[in-house]
C-alpha cells in the first residue's frame, strides 16, 4: 500500500481485515518493521481515539512518533499565487517538504469548514499534503472521509457477526452542532465492499452524497429500516444539500433500547448521551463502541504495516 487516504487504497479489504485480526492476536509480531522509521501526525482538529490509537499502532510496529497540533504552529497557506500579507505565514509547499524530511509516513487530520462545499469537497488540505510531501500520507479524517474509522468498523462487524450476511443499518441521529459527513461517507463506502445487507435511514432531505451511497436503499422510516437489523450504526451528519446546515434536531431520531431490539449498537465516538443515543443503550451489552475504539489500533496497524512494507 503506497498511501491510505481513501478506502479504495486497500487492495483487498477482506485480506486487510483478516490481517488486522491476526495483528490483534500478536500486536508486537512486527516490532522490528518500523525500527528507525518515524510517523509524523498532523492535527488541524481535536482527537482522542485517532491520535492515541494511531500512535499505539505505530509503536507496536517499532516506529517513533511525533505529533503536531498544526494550529499551534505557523498558519499555513494552501492557495497558489497568494500574496501572503495577511494571516498565513508558511505555504504548504514548504511545510510538506520540510515535514517529509523528518518523517517516513505523514498522517493528517483536517475537518471540513462545513461552509464552503466546493472547497471542502476538493479535499485541498489532504491533497496538498499528497502533492507536496515526499512520503506516504494517511488520512486520519478529512473533509469527506474517515477511512481508518471505517476499517475499524469493518473489523468489528467481522469479529462480532453471528450471520454470514448480517443486516447493517446506518441511522442518522440528532445533534445540536453541525457535524461532517465523513464518518457516514466512509462507513457507507465500506459497507458496499462487505458481504452485508446494508440500509441507510435518515430524515428526508438528509441524503448523503449520491456518488457515495450509489444504490444503497434509503428508508426514511427509521423503525422500518431497522427491522431485523443485526448492527445499527448511529451517526449524526449535517445537511449535505443545504451544506453544513442543522435543519433537523427531532429527538425522535435518537437511538433507544426499544428501537434497537436485539441489534448491536455502533458509534465512532465521541457521542452525546441522551441526544444521539440514550444511556440504556450505551450502558448495555449490545453496545460495541468500546470494541470499535479498540479496533482503531489494529486498523491503523494494518495500514502502517502495509505502507512500511512498501517503502
Ligand atoms: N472516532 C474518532 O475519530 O475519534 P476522535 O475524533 O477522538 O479521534
Amino acid at each position: 500500500m503506497k498511501k491510505y487516504t481513501e478506502i479504495q487504497d486497500i487492495p483487498n479489504i477482506q485480506d486487510a481485515i483478516k490481517e488486522a485480526i491476526l495483528l490483534k492476536m500478536d500486536p508486537f509480531e512486527y516490532k522490528e518493521l518500523g525500527k528507525n522509521k518515524t510517523l509524523v501526525m498532523l492535527f488541524f482538529n481535536a482527537s482522542l481515539r485517532t491520535r492515541l490509537s494511531t500512535e499505539k499502532a505505530a509503536k507496536n510496529l517499532g516506529m517513533d512518533v511525533m505529533s503536531l497540533n498544526v494550529n499551534e504552529a505557523w498558519q499555513l497557506e494552501f492557495d497558489d499565487g497568494t500574496i501572503m500579507d495577511a494571516n498565513t505565514s508558511e505555504h504548504v509547499k514548504e511545510a510538506a517538504q520540510v515535514i517529509s524530511q523528518y518523517a517516513d509516513v505523514i498522517a493528517v487530520r483536517a475537518f471540513p469548514s462545513l461552509k464552503d462545499k466546493a472547497k471542502d469537497q476538493s479535499e485541498y488540505i489532504l491533497k496538498s499534503f499528497e502533492k507536496y510531501a515526499t512520503v506516504p500520507i494517511i488520512n486520519m479524517e478529512s473533509a469527506t472521509a474517515h477511512p481508518l474509522q471505517a476499517l475499524a468498523d469493518a473489523i468489528t462487524i467481522t469479529e462480532l457477526t453471528e450471520k454470514k450476511v448480517p443486516k447493517v443499518v446506518l441511522s442518522w441521529a440528532p445533534h445540536p452542532k453541525a457535524l461532517p459527513q465523513a464518518v457516514a461517507n466512509s462507513f457507507a463506502t465500506m459497507m458496499q465492499e462487505m458481504d452485508v445487507e446494508f440500509v441507510i435511514t435518515h430524515p428526508e432531505g438528509y441524503e448523503l452524497d449520491p456518488e457515495i451511497t450509489k444504490n444503497v436503499p434509503i428508508v426514511y422510516d427509521q423503525k422500518e429500516a431497522m427491522r431485523n437489523a443485526d448492527f445499527v450504526y448511529v451517526k449524526n451528519w449535517s445537511n449535505f444539500k443545504e451544506y453544513g446546515q442543522v435543519l433537523n434536531t427531532n429527538p425522535s431520531w435518537m437511538m433507544t433500547q426499544e428501537k434497537l431490539g436485539n441489534a448491536k449498537f455502533m458509534h465512532c465516538l465521541p457521542v452525546r448521551r441522551n441526544v444521539v443515543v440514550e444511556d440504556a443503550v450505551l450502558d448495555s451489552e449490545q453496545s460495541v463502541v468500546i470494541k470499535q475504539a479498540n479496533n482503531r489500533t489494529f486498523a491503523a496497524q494494518v495500514v502502517l504495516k502495509n505502507i512500511l512494507e512498501s517503502l
